[in-house]
C-alpha cells in the first residue's frame, strides 16, 4: 500500500482529545475540560427548524446559504456589530470552522505564511496545515492579559507573510481586546498588507467589556469575520456559522463550498434564521450564567492560592500550574487520574500555553465546584 496523507500525519493531535480519552477510563470524572455550552438550543429554535423540515427545507441551498438567512446576518451585522455590510459580503458556512477553513484557502498560496496565536485554538494550526500554508505562532502572555503585543507580531513578519488570525474573545483565555488594540491589530495588517482573519465566535459571550469586530476599522476589505450560532445560541451540533468579507474574498469562500461542503444544512440555516429573528433573551440568559460561573470559578481558584486571569468573556480560564513543576500534560492526567477532574493541558494551545491547564465554565455551577474542591485538594496532597 503506499503510504497516507502526510499532511494528515503531521497533524498535532488534541491534547483536550487525549484526556477525554483517558477520562473514558476513570469513574465519576468532573468534565471541566470540554469547550461547549451546556444549554440544550432553545425551544423556539428547535421548533422553527421542525417546522421548516416539514415545509421542505430538506433540499440543497446556494453556495453562500440561504437569501432570507443572509438578510438576516447582514441585519444583526449593523445591529450588534456596527457593520454595515450586503448579502454579497456574507457567505453561511458548516459552523466557524468551515468559514475559517475556507477563508484561509481562499486567500492562502502553498507556503505562505500564517500569524497565529499562542495558547491559541488548537484547530487554527490544523487549518493552516490542511491549507498548505505554515504556522508562525505569535506569543500571548498573561502579563499583558493576554491580548496580543503588535512588537511581538512585528518581529515574525516576512516577505511571505500573508494572514493575522486574531481571536476574541479568546479559546483558551478568555481575553477580550480593548478597541484600541483592536485599531492596532488591523492597523498592524494593513501596513505588512496582509488579510486579517477574526474568530469572533464567543462574541456575545463577554461580561461587562465590549466585543469590537476587527471590520470597524477596515476600510480596504482586509477583515475576514468568522461568527457562528454554536456558542451563541447552544447551537454546536447544528453546524452553522457565517463568513464577512470583501466581495471578491466573499465569492471565493463561497465557490469553495461546493467541494467541501456544498452548503450548510438547509433546515439549520433555518434555525439559525429563527435564532436571529426570535427573542434574544435566552442569550442575555446564558451570558449571565457563564458569569456567574467565571464569579464562582474565580472565588475558588482564588481560595486555592492559585493564579489565573479573570477572563472578560468566552468560557475557559486558564490557570497557572507552574508552581508544582510537572508538565501540564502530567498535571493533567494525574489531575484526572488522582483527583479524578479533567481539564485540558496548556501546552495543546501552543509551547506558551505549557505552565497552564484550561478550566472551561461551561459545566453547571455543581460541576464547577466540585471540580475545584477536589483539584484544591488535589493541590494541597501535593505540596
Ligand atoms: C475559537 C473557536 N473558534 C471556532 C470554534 C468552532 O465553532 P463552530 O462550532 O461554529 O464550528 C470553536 C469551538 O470550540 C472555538 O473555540
Amino acid at each position: 500500500m503506499q503510504p497516507l496523507s502526510s499532511t494528515v500525519k503531521n497533524m498535532r493531535r488534541s491534547g483536550i482529545r487525549e484526556i477525554m480519552d483517558l477520562a473514558h477510563g476513570v469513574p465519576d470524572v468532573v468534565h471541566l475540560e470540554v469547550g461547549e455550552p451546556g444549554f440544550p438550543t432553545p425551544k423556539h429554535i428547535v421548533e422553527a427548524a421542525h417546522q421548516a423540515a416539514e415545509e421542505g427545507f430538506t433540499k440543497y441551498t446556494p453556495n453562500a446559504g440561504l437569501l432570507s438567512l443572509r438578510e438576516q446576518i447582514v441585519s444583526k451585522l449593523a445591529a450588534v456589530n456596527g457593520l454595515s455590510v450586503s448579502v454579497d459580503n456574507v457567505v453561511v458556512t458548516t459552523g466557524a470552522v468551515g468559514g475559517l477553513a475556507t477563508a484561509l484557502m481562499a486567500v492562502l498560496e502553498p507556503g505562505e505564511e500564517v500569524l497565529v496565536p499562542d495558547p491559541g485554538w488548537p484547530n487554527f494550526e490544523m487549518m493552516v496545515i490542511c491549507a498548505a500554508g505554515v504556522s508562525k505562532l505569535y506569543p500571548l502572555s498573561q502579563d499583558n492579559d493576554f491580548v496580543p503585543e503588535i512588537e511581538a507580531l512585528e518581529e515574525l513578519v516576512t516577505p511571505r507573510s500573508k494572514v493575522v488570525i486574531v481571536n476574541s474573545p479568546s479559546n483558551p483565555t478568555g481575553a477580550v481586546f480593548p478597541a484600541k488594540q483592536v485599531e492596532a491589530l488591523v492597523d498592524f495588517a494593513s501596513r505588512h498588507d496582509l488579510y486579517l482573519i477574526a474568530d469572533e465566535v464567543y462574541e456575545q459571550i463577554v461580561f461587562g467589556v465590549e466585543h469590537v469586530s476587527p471590520g470597524r476599522f477596515d476600510p480596504d476589505g482586509r477583515v475576514i469575520g468568522v461568527h457562528s450560532f454554536s456558542k451563541t445560541y447552544a447551537m454546536t451540533g447544528w453546524r452553522v456559522g457565517y463568513a464577512i468579507a470583501s466581495q471578491s474574498v466573499a465569492q471565493f469562500i463561497a465557490k469553495l463550498q461546493e467541494p467541501f461542503f456544498s452548503c450548510a444544512s438547509s433546515v439549520s440555516q433555518k434555525a439559525a434564521e429563527a435564532a436571529l429573528m426570535g427573542p434574544q433573551d435566552c442569550v442575555i440568559e446564558m451570558r449571565t450564567e457563564y458569569e456567574s460561573h467565571r464569579d464562582l470559578a474565580a472565588s475558588l481558584l482564588r481560595d486555592a492560592g492559585l493564579s489565573f486571569v479573570t477572563p472578560d468573556g468566552a468560557f475557559y480560564t486558564m490557570v497557572d500550574v507552574s508552581p508544582f513543576n510537572l508538565d501540564s500534560y502530567t498535571f493533567a492526567r494525574e489531575l484526572l487520574q488522582e483527583a479524578g477532574v479533567a481539564v485540558a493541558p496548556g501546552r495543546t494551545f501552543g509551547p506558551s500555553g505549557e505552565g497552564y491547564v484550561r478550566v472551561s465554565l461551561a459545566p453547571t455551577a455543581e460541576e464547577i465546584t466540585e471540580g475545584l474542591e477536589r483539584f484544591a485538594a488535589f493541590l494541597r496532597a501535593l505540596e
